[in-house]
């Protein structure tokens, strides 16, 4: 009659419960490995509350097991137009299709990652919430859809989820529960985190395009030095960015605020000065639906009202594109407001993640990156990307970023260094590949490698050149072909590249090569796809759909991997 002991670590410990009951299936879908991230933690902390748990990408899971499921808990974050991630896609499509099974038994809660400037904010998550109620599953606890500062949210959610699986009864779990950090390291080797960055000094910061170029790409190389920092060829670095300064002054200027006046820097309440808030805690270049209605409440002006109402979502979507905060501030004065309550509303400045271009075994106590700049014109304003101007304009040797390191286990190089690696990529999307090549340079790897990259012009954009020129001359990149676009009257991209070698492409793959691909979500990753499934197609005798198929299966096997952005 005693109530089942909830925190203990083994399953045996909990009598009264049904051995069923305790078990939870997790399944991500994950693209940068935020989900991946989270369900991991989230397993944790169910197995110490005695549940036990399986966790899966989706890719991974048997379908045909997802009858005898009795709690499913999704996470998945959200692509491009509402897509989801690589390794999302086919269980979203079997969900969606007639094989799909009738889940009566099934208790479920999704949480969803993604981002309120995006039309489709957290689809991937909404698709999956509704599918799983049609088939005629339970809701554990309502779906959670978060933005980019997750961890409030998703702490929510952990606490829901575990207390709907707990039952009613079990308070004290609960509590537990919540008050630990959303993600608890298995066994954190540095304290730096996207929570607690490092200020790693710059030590180097070069412009990669020659004189004449209409592009600025930078390289820069920061210190890790006293962090404990390391990672593998694939991941990222998270860089906090600051605001442009001028945009800062003229936002501060259109409100009549005193720069020097102290607001709130963050939700713990700390505290600081308007001018060094709008510099660094909050980002000021975006503009979302949900920032309009809370700034709607703070004017009388009639228009932003008008830009709200349910019959003007074109019109509002239509004027977010390409305008920032201070836009806002002009078109919808007067404002009433103390700048101490106006941040409250604005969302935290988020960093920015770049693949990591060097190997942190050629290069102990390294990190390089590359980031080009981008500056364009919009609403009659010249414009800065915020991380990317920063670095090109306002870093110089002897300062520091605040950084971290964002591990990315779907863009990792095959375990076994002979295995042979196809990489395209075009553009800034060659980075990784800088870090794969130097870390089978160090590892002295045998395997083959094959380098496709593009960019406008030979002579001013041919970025790292002379790193792939010497990796040639010395063995570890085996070959390598270019396109640029802009050299010729007719563009040659990548694809045409690889179409152009679509019989010695098709032989690696029999070889049984990794294909990866790095840069430009949209138009990029989308043509070299269809252009490897024409080689697959033509090379390998296939029907259009086998040789779809046969590209969706290396993308299973982990051996058709993409960082797209
Ligand atoms: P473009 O700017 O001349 O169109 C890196 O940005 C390179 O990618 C550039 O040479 C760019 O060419 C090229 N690019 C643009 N669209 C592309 C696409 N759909 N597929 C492959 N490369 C593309």
């Amino acid at each position: 009659g005693e109530q089942p002991v909830l925190a203990a670590a083994s399953n045996a410990a909990a009598p009264a419960a049904p051995q069923s009951s305790r078990q939870v299936t997790i399944l991500f879908g994950s693209q940068t490995g935020n989900c991946q991230r989270l369900a991991s933690s989230l397993s944790r902390k169910l197995e110490e509350q005695g549940f036990q748990v399986t966790v899966a990408a989706m890719n991974a899971f048997k379908t045909n097991t997802l009858k005898k499921i009795e709690n499913l808990l999704i996470l998945a974050s959200t692509h491009g137009e509402g897509e989801p991630p690589d390794n999302a896609r086919a269980f979203h499509e079997f969900l969606y299709s007639k094989r799909a099974p009738q889940l009566e038994s099934l208790r479920y809660s999704v949480l969803a990652l993604g981002d309120t400037s995006y039309e489709f904010f957290c689809q991937t998550g909404k698709d999956f919430d509704q599918r799983l109620e049609e088939l005629g599953g339970q809701r554990l606890s309502p779906r959670v859809d978060c933005d980019l500062d997750y961890d409030e949210p998703v702490a929510e959610w952990f606490e829901q989820v575990i207390s709907a699986l707990n039952g009613p009864q079990n308070v004290a779990a609960i509590a537990d529960a919540a008050v630990e950090a959303v993600e608890t390291a298995d066994a954190p080797a540095s304290p730096y985190s996207r929570n607690h960055p490092f200020h790693a000094e710059v030590l180097e910061n070069l412009n990669l395009n020659g004189r004449g170029s209409d592009r600025e790409t930078r390289h820069l190389e920061l210190s890790l030095a006293g962090s404990n920092l390391s990672f593998e060829p694939g991941d990222s670095l998270g860089v906090y960015p600051e605001n442009h300064p001028q945009l800062v002054a003229d936002i501060i200027a259109a409100m009549g605020w005193n720069p020097d006046e102290s607001v709130p820097l963050n939700k713990k309440g700390e505290e600081g000065t308007l001018r060094e808030a709008l510099l660094r805690h909050y980002e000021i270049t975006v503009l979302t639906k949900p920032l309009l209605e809370q700034a709607a409440k703070l004017t009388t002006a009639a228009g932003l009202h008008a830009l709200l109402l349910p019959e003007a979502a074109a019109e509002l979507k239509a004027y977010i594109h390409g305008r920032d905060l201070l836009d806002l501030i002009v078109d919808f004065a007067p404002w009433e407001v103390p700048a101490r309550s106006f941040v409250t509303i604005l969302r935290k400045l988020p960093a920015r993640l770049y693949s990591i271009a060097s190997s942190f075994n050629a290069n102990p106590d390294e990190v390089h990156f590359a980031v080009r700049a981008v500056r364009y014109e919009s609403h009659g304003r010249e414009r800065y990307g915020v991380c990317s101007v920063h670095c090109a304009e306002r870093v110089q040797p002897g300062d520091t970023l605040p950084v971290y390191i964002q591990s990315n286990p779907n863009f990792k190089l095959p375990a076994n260094p002979d295995v042979p690696v196809i990489m395209i990529g075009p553009g800034t999307g060659v980075a990784p590949f800088r870090s794969f090549l130097e870390e089978r340079e160090e590892q002295g790897a045998g395997g083959k490698t094959w380098l496709f990259y593009g960019d406008r012009h030979f002579v001013t954009d041919f970025l790292y050149q002379t790193d792939w020129q010497r990796m040639l001359k010395d063995g570890v990149l085996s070959k390598l072909d270019v396109a640029f676009s802009r050299d010729t009257e007719e563009k040659v991209y990548v694809q045409h590249r690889i179409l152009e070698h679509s019989k010695e492409l098709y032989a690696w793959l029999k070889e049984g090569a990794h294909v990866y691909v790095c840069g430009d979500e949209k138009h990029m990753a989308h043509d070299v796809h269809a252009a490897l499934v024409t080689v697959i197609q033509e090379e390998g005798g296939l029907s259009p759909s086998d040789a779809a198929a046969y590209l969706d299966n290396m993308q299973q096997e982990q051996r058709y991997q993409r960082d797209v952005y």
